[in-house]
């Protein structure tokens, strides 16, 4: 069985379903609020982990009842959580979130004790990350323990994958750690500071991947919703079109669409199955309200693809 390793966030999620997105200072009326499971990290960990892969969590959550209860959830969805932290000093992560009936979201995030993973920790699961068939990490924990944990697996010769997602500036040494990265359209405009728009389509998504892999990233993935996925290595590109799903709320579909790309990569797929695999993982999730709750199994991944004429 392949392993992965996922270095993140995980949060509890309050959702609010909002007649629309509030404006500065309005109130609006919500049809419900839910508590999910969620953080970036952790909506990663449970789209490989039902994938069927094995997968270890390396985060942190405070010695809080929201802590409690994330671990456990994370634990149910087969996630090994040997390297999860519980921390004294920190208040578990935790998002706000507001979503439209289009599916349009709107979040707050308190890191909390992802912000306060410990090198200590890193090194503590070093033997699992150089054990491991891919590792992925995203910017919601601290910035110095993303890049211990992304040396360890490179050294090591293990593919990594950075979801620059939320979009922060990184040190310069990070991008050659990753081998591949995977922002949305918004994300990579803010990296590379060309806007959407400002180009033809296509040549905007050439020179917004190359602006990657001058950096030293040896490959790029930007998601771009409803218009698909482009890859760039800098020798070959593909376009790769999405699944269109009715949306109900986009809430870790980005995260699903990490945790598919990571299994396809870790199995070693050709690169345009990997972009599938996230596509399909990407456009089930949208489909249920929430974050980890909506995420798919191999079984429901498999028959949408073969639906559509693509076996895994
Ligand atoms: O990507 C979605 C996630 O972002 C949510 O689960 C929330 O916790 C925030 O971290």
């Amino acid at each position: 069985m392949k392993k992965a390793i996922v270095l993140g966030s995980i949060n509890y999620d309050i959702v609010s379903a909002v007649e629309r997105l509030p404006v500065k200072g309005e109130t609006v009326k919500s049809y419900s609020t839910d508590m999910f499971v969620g953080g970036k990290g952790s909506n990663q960990a449970v789209q490989i982990s039902m994938l069927g892969m094995k997968v270890q969590f390396i985060g942190q959550v405070g010695n809080d009842d929201m802590g409690k209860t994330v671990k456990a959830c994370l634990k149910e969805k087969g996630v090994d959580t040997g390297g999860l932290n519980v921390s004294d000093a920190f208040r578990t992560g935790c998002a706000t979130i507001f979503v439209d009936p289009a599916g349009d979201n709107m979040l707050a995030y308190a890191p909390g004790a992802n912000h306060g993973i410990s090198f200590e920790q890193i090194k503590q699961s070093a033997g699992s990350i150089t054990n491991a068939d891919i590792f992925i990490t995203q910017n919601e924990i601290n910035m110095d323990a993303m890049a211990k944990g992304l040396s360890a697996a490179k050294e090591a010769g293990v593919p990594t994958i950075l979801n620059p997602a939320p979009a922060i500036p990184l040190d310069g040494e990070i991008y050659r750690l990753i081998d591949y990265i995977t922002p949305n359209e918004t994300e990579a405009e803010v990296y590379t500071g060309i806007p959407l728009g400002s180009l033809p389509f296509a040549e905007w998504k050439k020179q917004s991947a190359k602006w990657f892999l001058d950096r030293g990233v040896k490959a790029v993935c930007i998601t771009l919703g409803n218009k698909g996925s482009y890859f760039s290595d800098g020798i070959n590109e593909y376009d790769v079109s999405a699944f269109l799903v009715n949306a109900v709320d986009t809430t870790a579909a980005g995260d699903a669409f990490n945790g598919g790309f990571a299994y396809g990569v870790a199995h070693k797929m050709p690169i345009v199955r990997c972009i599938e695999i996230g596509n399909a993982c990407g456009a089930l999730a949208a489909t249920v309200l929430g974050a980890q709750n909506s995420i798919h199994n191999i079984d429901q991944i498999r028959g949408f693809l073969s639906e559509r004429s693509i076996e895994i």
